[in-house]
């Protein structure tokens, strides 16, 4: 696992932003996967930025995202498929045809995730895929306990995770109980990934991801097991691994 310790939050964003823009313009058609929460926003604006100066262009891009709430549409402002088109889709010029965003309100989830699966291998695979990481550990929403050989499939989320994830919601009630998510063997099927860790409170996460065993019970720990993982953190993440 390759480590880049950056300064801060700005200077984790540029330097995925880099990393991003570099594998658009070498591949002919580049699948990139991209991951919701607070960790990325920071890239989209970079992205869009670069866009915008005409440095780059999502015309040929494909996307996969990695998860979507159970029960919430996609003009809902708090699903994933809301938050994407607006920290990013709506500002670059990514054909909507392109994104795929797992749909968590169809009446046969099972098909879903089945179709979801099937619409990256008719891709040709991940190329790129962003991720970020839960204070438990988790990728994706593959909680603690997941198993390394899951698919994409329907998960329960843990009152943990909805505690961190109430406040884009009025009550930690409206937050949904359940996901659709890529499994830790789809994520680990993508050829590079690149996980983003910023902040103090991540900073036991971080060093259990550097130093801990790799175990069902940290879903990130999986990621040992791929060959071209690059973890992008900024100082306060890294405040107990020792690393200059
Ligand atoms: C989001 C996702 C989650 C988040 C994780 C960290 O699509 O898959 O695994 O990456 O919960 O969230 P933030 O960035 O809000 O700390």
């Amino acid at each position: 696992m390759n480590v880049i310790k950056v300064k801060d939050y700005q200077e984790m964003s540029k330097e995925a932003c880099k990393i991003v823009v570099e594998k658009i313009k070498e591949l002919d058609r580049p699948v990139l996967g991209f991951a919701t929460g607070s960790t990325p926003i920071g890239l989209y604006q970079c992205l869009i930025e670069e866009y915008n100066k005409k440095n780059v262009s999502f015309q040929d891009v494909t996307t996969f995202n990695l998860d979507e709430y159970v029960g919430l549409a996609p003009d809902d402002p708090r699903s994933y498929y809301y938050f994407m088109m607006d920290q990013l889709f709506n500002h670059v010029d990514v054909p909507q045809e392109n994104i795929h965003i797992p749909n968590g309100v169809t009446s046969d989830l099972e098909k879903e995730c089945h179709d979801f699966e099937e619409s990256i291998r008719k891709a040709g695979q991940i190329d790129l895929q962003i991720l970020g990481i839960g204070p438990n550990g988790h990728i994706g929403f593959n909680e603690p306990g997941t198993k390394f050989s899951s698919r994409t499939h329907v998960v329960k989320l843990t009152e943990s995770t909805r505690n961190a994830n109430s406040r884009f919601f009025d009550s930690i009630e409206e937050v949904p109980t359940e996901a659709i998510t890529m499994g830790i063997e789809t994520i680990l099927e993508c050829k590079e990934i690149i996980l983003l860790v910023s902040g103090e409170n991540k900073a036991e996460t971080v060093a259990q991801l550097l130093n801990g065993d790799i175990t069902e019970d940290f879903p990130a720990s999986a990621l040992h097991k791929h060959n071209n993982v690059t973890v992008i953190a900024d100082e306060a993440a890294m405040k107990y691994v020792n690393k200059d």
